[in-house]
């Protein structure tokens, strides 16, 4: 049988459930089982290259079934850390994991760079090829150093933004020292040998350079960050397959590159601010607030006020932020729309694009709880219904419900799309004290008449809300 023909049939077949997979993802309906067949993908294209090595093995290479042990070794250390790790992981932890994971497929495109590059095989193909495993390599390293910056930051272990004097000014630098010494590695393998040191410096001055980047960016910022990096994995990977030859890693590379680079300007573009502001600007920490007196002032409201005032409403929407998935208070919130929903009250959730610390955030927390799809609203769909909403609940969400955004230019949330909690007819925000939010900014909301503040920890005030309602029935 012709390896080559299985080998080309199989890439194919992965392709197309890696994209089929992907289209599933779109939806919260299809997402889980869109991973699944995009991850039959992953084992189809994972376990066809193992036919390479057999394919190489007929023409007799004695290092050939060394390399199949160590491949075997790697699999399994991989998928074994990746299942227990994947299994592990509390849901609030899931960004710090994508880094992770996202760090590792920008590494592995620049091990293969450098190995590609070092044993001449890269130049072997001629400059281009040459040139795409350079860049595949630089970029894939970025990634990789990066990315474990963006984990540690998620994580809490890099508590501390480090901004350098002239940091613009170094990281240009070090971009144009490794672009140099690329070139160079290019020219010396056009012309012959390559040496190792040249080939160390270069991935040394690469992965520097995404020290460099990430390094002063705030936490809260990471999201956006992992994201970009996550596009720069995907184009690694796909300059890495031009260099192997390999179809499954262009494709593969060229959708996830794709898909991150739209996620991330999709992010931006809900934040209402353009992907150079997160990536060179300190946004949320060096307090630009725009601190100008609020009118108006904030006022008390007990839980159970809050809950019989829902109890006898028509129609309440609620809002998640940051804060229900810090408290875990999803189980308890549905248990408490149940019970609305039970009297007869329209309940709806209402999701904000960067709700929470990143993309889909709310939607898993939801689902997590059981929550059904048809309840749960985009901005877009649902932002016109808060004027007709007798209650509008907010739950631990801050500056995605501000109407600074929609009204005051000074503020740095100016023209972020909000959701219009302030035009329901009463609304009541649950948060443990008086903190602001990711940006900084102060709520205008707080302050409105119609609204009052229940101070406690969501996952308590939601105890007590139930208990209120509960106590009526
Ligand atoms: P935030 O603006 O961060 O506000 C969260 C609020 O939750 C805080 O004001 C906090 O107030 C409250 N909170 C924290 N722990 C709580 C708890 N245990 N119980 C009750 N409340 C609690 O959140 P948001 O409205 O979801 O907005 C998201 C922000 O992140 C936006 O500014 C967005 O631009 C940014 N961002 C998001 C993403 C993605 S992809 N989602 C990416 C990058 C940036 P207290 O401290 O007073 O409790």
């Amino acid at each position: 049988m012709d390896t080559t023909l299985i080998i080309e049939a199989a890439y194919f077949l992965a392709a197309l459930l890696f994209i089929y997979g992907l289209k599933r993802m779109a939806s919260p309906v299809t997402a889980r089982s869109g991973i699944i067949v995009a991850g039959w993908g992953m084992v189809i294209a994972v376990a066809v290259a193992f036919l390479y090595g057999l394919d190489v093995n007929e023409k007799a290479q004695p290092h050939v079934w060394v390399n199949l042990v160590l491949v075997i070794i790697a699999l399994a250390i991989g998928t074994g850390w990746a299942w227990i790790s994947g299994k592990k992981v509390a849901m609030t932890d899931m960004p710090q994991m994508v880094a992770l994971y996202n760090g590792m497929g920008g590494g592995a495109a620049a091990a293969i760079a450098a190995i590609e590059l070092f044993s001449g095989n890269a130049q072997s193909h001629g400059v281009v090829v040459t040139i795409l495993a350079v860049l595949g390599g630089l970029i894939g390293a970025v990634a990789l150093s990066g990315s474990l910056i963006a984990w540690a930051k998620l994580d809490g272990r890099i508590n501390k933004t480090v901004r350098l004097p002239g940091q613009q000014a170094i990281n240009a630098v070090l971009f144009f020292l490794a672009l140099a010494t690329g070139a160079a590695i290019t020219t010396a393998g056009v012309s012959g040998e390559v040496s190792i040191t040249l080939v160390a410096v270069f991935f040394i001055l690469s992965l520097v350079l995404g020290v460099m980047l990430t390094n002063p960016i705030g936490g809260a910022d990471m999201p956006v960050v992992i994201s970009l990096y996550n596009a720069f994995t995907g184009l690694a990977v796909a300059f890495e397959g031009f260099v192997l030859q390999n179809p499954a890693m262009i494709i593969a590379g060229t959708v996830v590159g794709s898909a991150g680079t739209l996620l991330t300007l999709m992010m931006a573009k809900a934040m209402n601010r353009p992907v150079s502001n997160v990536i060179f600007s300190q946004f949320g920490e060096t307090g630009d607030g725009d601190d100008s007196e609020i009118e108006g002032s904030m006022k008390a409201a007990e839980a159970s006020d809050a809950a019989i005032a829902m109890y006898y409403a028509n129609k309440v929407i609620i809002v998640p932020g940051y804060g229900l998935a810090v408290a875990q208070a999803q189980h308890k919130l549905y248990e408490f729309v149940k019970l609305l929903q039970k009297q007869g009250v329209d309940v709806r959730f209402a999701i904000h694009p960067v709700a929470g610390r990143m993309p889909g955030h709310m939607n898993v927390l939801l689902a997590e709880a059981g929550v059904p799809y048809d309840i749960i609203f985009d901005l877009e769909d649902i932002n016109e219904d808060f004027a007709q909403a007798d209650v509008a609940i907010v739950l631990g969400a801050n500056d995605v419900v501000n109407p600074a955004a929609r009204t005051k230019k000074s503020s740095p949330i100016y023209g972020m799309p909000i959701l219009n909690v302030d035009m329901a007819q009463t609304a009541y925000v649950v948060k443990r004290g008086q903190g602001k939010g990711y940006s900084g900014v102060e709520n205008e909301l707080f302050y409105a008449d119609n609204t009052s503040m229940v101070y406690g920890d969501a996952q308590k005030v939601m105890a007590q809300m139930i208990e209120a309602v509960k106590s009526l029935g």
